[in-house]
């Protein structure tokens, strides 16, 4: 130690339960590597709040000082009537757009003594391992916009757009991350009615020729939201537009068991490239568990763990949290998306029980899932 230079978090906690499962998150990623510094800022309707608006110019500024984002969640009732641009929603969009970061990582792992949780049959989910690969900053989230009144018709328009560079890519990504994993990438479109997603489709045949020794399938949307549920275990990787990956990402959390262990990365490099990125859970502020200590940490604490991965390149790191995750998902008590009462322990407890599994730096735990 010693020698180590410091790594500079930035914490932006959010809304709702963000900054409950956010505080989880600093916590386990301080005692894993002791060289972060972690300095918050507002966002969403926390920042509307404080500043008037949902991402603050300091907030923005805090994040291009930092080597990587630690992000809760944004938005909650109260906010509907406002533009796009104004809502708290704008905050994570602007993060993502600002930073380039149009690879999104959503893995869905199902971990062991979790299975009898999911609403599929256990020997379904058991051994499920995937990975949404989400594009992040393109599709129907970024193309131009508009609410007009046309030969007296209101009439609200929302374009879809694909650029052939930002097709590729994302798909060059989905390839490169399958290599590291069992060589098998989904394309998904909706090639069958949509001219994007016929570009997408050939785009992703011919980027696949550059990796002869990974397996490429193309499956239709609405095919692959039916496959999710009949068989989880038959995806590796899975590349798709962004609207695609937003509505698939939380279907394949949900089969795990909860959304609650669900983390994210947002890159904007290749994944072995280590650089600056965005870690957050794929859920939202869950107003209706907020402010009750009892929301699942899980997937930010993993979030914490690939940013250790992907923006600190420290891999021990990142495997000894997601060891002590796993350790205390299989053997519980866990939160109550997860435990019945009275069995089911807080946000905080849960935490505190990851960090008692969590092992100092450089010894690797036996049964790790390296
Ligand atoms: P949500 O993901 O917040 O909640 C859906 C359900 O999942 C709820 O029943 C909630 O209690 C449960 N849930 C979510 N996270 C959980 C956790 N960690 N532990 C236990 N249970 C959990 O989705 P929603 O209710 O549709 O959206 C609420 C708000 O969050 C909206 O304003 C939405 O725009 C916003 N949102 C933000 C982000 C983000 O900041 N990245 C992501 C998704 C939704
Ligand atoms: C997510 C969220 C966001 C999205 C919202 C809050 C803008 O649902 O990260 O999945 O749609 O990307
Ligand atoms: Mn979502």
């Amino acid at each position: 130690m010693g020698s180590r230079p410091l790594s500079r978090i930035a914490v932006l906690p959010g809304d709702g339960i963000g900054p409950e499962v956010t505080a989880a998150a600093v916590h386990v990623l301080r005692a894993a590597i002791p060289s972060c510094t972690f300095d918050e800022a507002p966002v969403g309707a926390a920042a509307i709040a404080s500043h008037g608006t949902p991402l603050p110019a300091e907030t923005l500024e805090l994040a291009r000082a930092s080597d990587a984002i630690l992000f809760g969640a944004v938005g909650g009732p109260g906010f509907e009537d406002l533009a796009p641009d104004k809502r708290p929603e704008a905050a994570i969009l602007g993060l993502r757009k600002a930073f380039g970061l149009y690879a999104n990582v959503r893995p869905s792992f199902a971990f062991a003594g979790l299975e009898s949780r999911s609403p599929l049959r256990a020997e379904l989910v058991r051994g499920m391992d995937l990975v949404i690969v989400r594009e992040l900053t393109g599709g129907l989230y970024f193309g131009p916009k508009s609410l007009e009144r046309e030969d007296g018709v209101l009439t609200a328009r929302d374009e879809l757009v694909y650029r052939d560079f930002e097709i590729e890519r994302i798909v060059r990504f989905a390839f490169a991350l399958a290599r590291t994993r069992r060589r098998s990438v989904t394309s998904v479109d909706k090639s069958n009615v949509l001219i994007s997603s016929q570009l997408w489709r050939r785009i992703a045949t011919d980027v696949a020729r550059e990796f002869p020794d990974v397996a490429l399938e193309h499956m239709l949307v609405d095919n692959a939201a039916m496959q999710l549920v009949r068989d989880p275990r038959a995806f590796d990787v899975i590349v798709m537009e962004n609207m695609f990956g937003d509505i698939l990402s939380d279907e394949a959390a949900m089969i795990t068991g909860t959304i609650g262990t669900a983390p994210s990365a947002s890159l904007g490099a290749d994944p072995h490239a280590r650089g600056f990125g965005l870690y957050e859970p794929i859920s939202g502020t869950a107003p209706d568990i907020a402010g009750r200590g009892i929301a699942n940490p899980a997937a930010a604490i993993l979030s914490a763990a690939l940013l250790a991965r992907f923006s600190l390149g420290d891999d021990d790191a990142a495997q000894r949290i997601e060891t002590a995750v796993a350790q205390t998902l299989e053997r519980g008590p866990r939160t109550p998306d997860l435990d019945d009462a009275p069995r089911a322990i807080s946000t905080a407890a849960f935490a505190e029980a990851v960090l008692a599994r969590l092992q100092p730096a450089g010894v690797r735990a036996v049964g790790s899932r390296a």
